[in-house]
């Protein structure tokens, strides 16, 4: 042991002084990016911590920056429900809507047109969502966004990212503090880690975006700690013993001397002029930027006209982003094959020369549908433009240059299905043309059960394309059910698959057994009913068998479901076969816990009022009466639980409470608008 540290107190001291330096020159580096001593310096002392701690391994906390990676792989994420929920943002890609939004912005709030809103502008960072929770100044739990309001706690793996604090700086944060903010790889290092992989044979990612979600969402937080992730923080979650400073930038700037990361690239702008004054500047140097951008966010920063202006579904509308156009490049159609889809739909995808969109090799680009082939007058030979924007498929836009006769070719739909030959159909005034064997048809077999077990519907584990492909292909199962049939003996015999993994595999499909009745029903595949329907489904009818017997007329008074879903619904119910693989989903151990429906079939049902302020147009009694009626549950004070805070005139301390927690506050004029929807 060095000299001069010969008493334990005095080891402790040491140690604390060493976590304190070296918490700070990270800062310094990682943060300000003004890294204050050399790396050989920084070694030194970081050695030095490492060696007493080895010494006094009591001394030990989790918090030390020797602490970053945890020595075993997880078996599982688990899950958190976010109290305040990350929500996602609007898009506009036309300068219009971005003048709509701010005209928007002005109604609600009242201003008149000559005044300018102040927004917060910054760079819509390409990568991954993650909210970090900091108690007392610690870092407890990091997690991803999922589903909005129910992510998946990644601690380990964020804990291993240099830039993010284990410990905030300073001591006068609040007790509880959420951040939220982007996970990114940057993009050198992204071009490095991925030659670098490629040369060992190793998985390469197609793109930043998913070379960060990746290394999040894999189990091994040893493997996160060599992947050279970095964050953005750009927003608050839940904050409990503090009030925030009341403008977003400033809030911004709080969360920077906390020692939490926010891009250099934030700046306030005055008006909407402005934030388009802004979107040209980040557009010239989006190449130069260390990290992918899809494009600049605008917020209102003024926090309590945030609050006032409240959310649409998952959206706040006081925010928008601002994409930047698609990627387009051209190249020429070699071929044109038709993918079967899972509800059969026939899709026409070109085979392409292989070309470099946005630092992504696109060899096959979708045409959508016959439609759309004979509208643009597509014909293989041809040189197409061809799109890729964000994480969507890639398409063909436009002729570029047509072939020259003779090697011009027409793209012809197949008589037959080109997986199982049976009949197409195709509904009049329906582009799609769609193979008529429903189930029968292995490629929609396949497609079903795909989806029934993939990661929003059972997420079942390592049941992927490859391996439900051979299962049914070599008729070991025919729909979702047959998967909990499965044996050991039949996993383990299929191609490139160990026993340990078919062990996995089972232990998945028995975890997936436990679930939700949203998830159930998205999981089913019903036409045109995605997830945010399920949703409303499960929390209209609370359990299955109601919507075995819904019309379509019911069905139709359900957020979300119009006449044609509502057909789906009914005609997916309608079928015996769809029964029978239900029957034995159940009968296999598939089971949800009830969802509680108040209220069922009101347009309320579900959500908490708290009322506050006294009314111009009736008495607080009259209105919860009104409230009720319509399903909703009127409470007397504000939680987190609160759906929204009704606010008449000299409102007190449970709208200051509202705002707070993020509660949305609707005044008289909204709440008796609201009151007038029918029952
Ligand atoms: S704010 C309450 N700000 O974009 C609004 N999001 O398309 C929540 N994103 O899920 C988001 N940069 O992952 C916000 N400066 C930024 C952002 C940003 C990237 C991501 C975020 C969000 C997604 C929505």
């Amino acid at each position: 042991m060095s000299e001069k540290v010969k008493d334990s107190q005095s080891v402790l001291k040491r140690i604390e002084l060493l976590r304190k330096k070296i918490n700070e020159h990270n800062y310094q580096y990682h943060v300000l990016d003004n890294p204050q001593i050399a790396d050989a310096e920084y070694d030194k002392l970081f050695r030095e911590l490492q060696l007493l701690e080895t010494e006094n391994p009591k001394l030990i906390t989790t918090d030390s920056p020797t602490q970053r990676v945890g020595a075993e792989p997880l078996k599982e994420f688990p899950e958190v429900e976010y109290e305040i929920p990350m929500l996602s943002l609007e898009n506009a890609f036309a300068k219009d809507d971005v003048l709509a939004f701010d005209e928007r912005i002005h109604e609600r709030l009242n201003l008149a047109p000559e005044i300018e809103v102040e927004y917060s502008c910054e760079p819509k960072l390409d990568g991954l969502a993650i909210s970090l929770r900091y108690e007392k100044g610690i870092l407890t739990r990091a997690s991803t966004r999922g589903d909005g309001t129910t992510g998946e706690v990644v601690t380990e793996n964020i804990r291993t990212i240099k830039i993010v604090p284990l410990r905030l700086q300073g001591d006068d944060y609040p007790n509880v503090l959420e951040v939220r903010g982007e996970v990114y790889f940057p993009k050198a290092s992204f071009e490095k880690f991925n030659a670098a992989s490629f040369a060992k044979g190793e998985k390469t990612f197609a793109n930043p975006r998913n070379a960060a979600a990746g290394s999040i969402r894999q189990l091994d937080p040893r493997i996160t700690a060599t992947r050279p992730l970095s964050l953005f923080c750009y927003g608050i979650g839940v904050v409990e013993g503090k009030k925030l400073p009341e403008r977003h930038s400033d809030v911004l700037a709080q969360l920077k001397s906390w020692g939490l990361p926010v891009s250099k690239d934030v700046t306030v702008m005055p008006g909407i002029e402005g934030c388009l004054e802004y979107y040209a500047m980040i557009g010239a140097k989006r190449s130069a930027l260390a990290y992918e951008i899809d494009g600049v966010v605008y917020k209102v920063n003024n926090t309590a006209e945030q609050i006032r202006l409240g959310f649409v579904s998952r959206a706040p509308r006081w925010a928008l982003a601002h994409k930047f156009p698609a990627q387009e490049v051209k190249t020429v159609i070699e071929n044109v094959e038709f993918q079967v889809g899972r509800t059969g739909a026939l899709t026409p995808v070109a085979r392409l020369k292989p070309v470099l969109v946005g630092g992504v090799t696109v060899s096959n680009a979708t045409l959508h549908n016959m439609d759309e082939v004979n509208r643009k007058d597509i014909h293989i030979g041809d040189t197409v433009i061809v799109r890729r924007a964000g994480d969507v498929i890639p398409e063909v836009v436009s002729v570029a240059k047509a072939a020259v006769k003779g090697q011009r070719k027409t793209i012809k739909l197949p008589k037959a299905c080109p997986i199982c030959h049976s009949a197409i159909e195709q509904i009049e005034d329906e582009a799609i043309a769609r193979c008529s064997a429903g189930l029968f048809c292995p490629a929609q077999r396949k497609e079903a059960i795909r989806h029934y077990a993939s990661r929003r519907a059972l997420d079942i584990e390592g049941c992927g394309e490859k391996i439900i492909v051979q299962l049914v292909d070599e008729n070991l199962i025919d729909n979702p059910a047959d998967l909990y049939a499965l044996t050991l003996e039949q996993l383990a015999g299929l191609e490139r698959m160990a026993e340990k993994s078919a062990q996995n595999l089972l232990d998945a499909l028995e975890k997936s057994k436990k679930t939700t009745l949203s998830r159930f029903l998205y999981a089913l595949g019903i036409r045109e009913v995605g997830e945010a329907t399920a949703k409303n489904l499960a929390k209209y009818y609370g359990d299955l068998p109601p919507l075995f017997t819904a019309t379509e007329e019911s069905l139709q008074e359900i957020e979300d479901v119009g006449p044609v879903v509502a057909r789906h619904i009914v005609s997916f119910f309608s079928e015996e076969h769809n029964h029978k693989v239900i029957d034995k989903l159940l009968q296999a151990g598939v089971h949800w816990e009830k969802v509680k429906t108040s209220a069922k079939a009101l347009p309320l049902a579900g959500q908490t009022f708290v009322l506050t302020g006294s009314l111009a147009a009736m008495s607080r009694e009259e209105a919860k009466e009104k409230l009720e009626n319509l399903g909703a549950k009127v409470a007397g004070s504000v939680s987190a639980k609160t759906s929204v805070v009704v606010a008449g005139a000299e409102a007190g301390s449970k709208l200051a409470k509202a705002k707070k927690l993020n509660v949305q506050v609707m005044e008289e004029e909204a709440f008796l608008a609201l009151l007038k929807q029918p029952t």
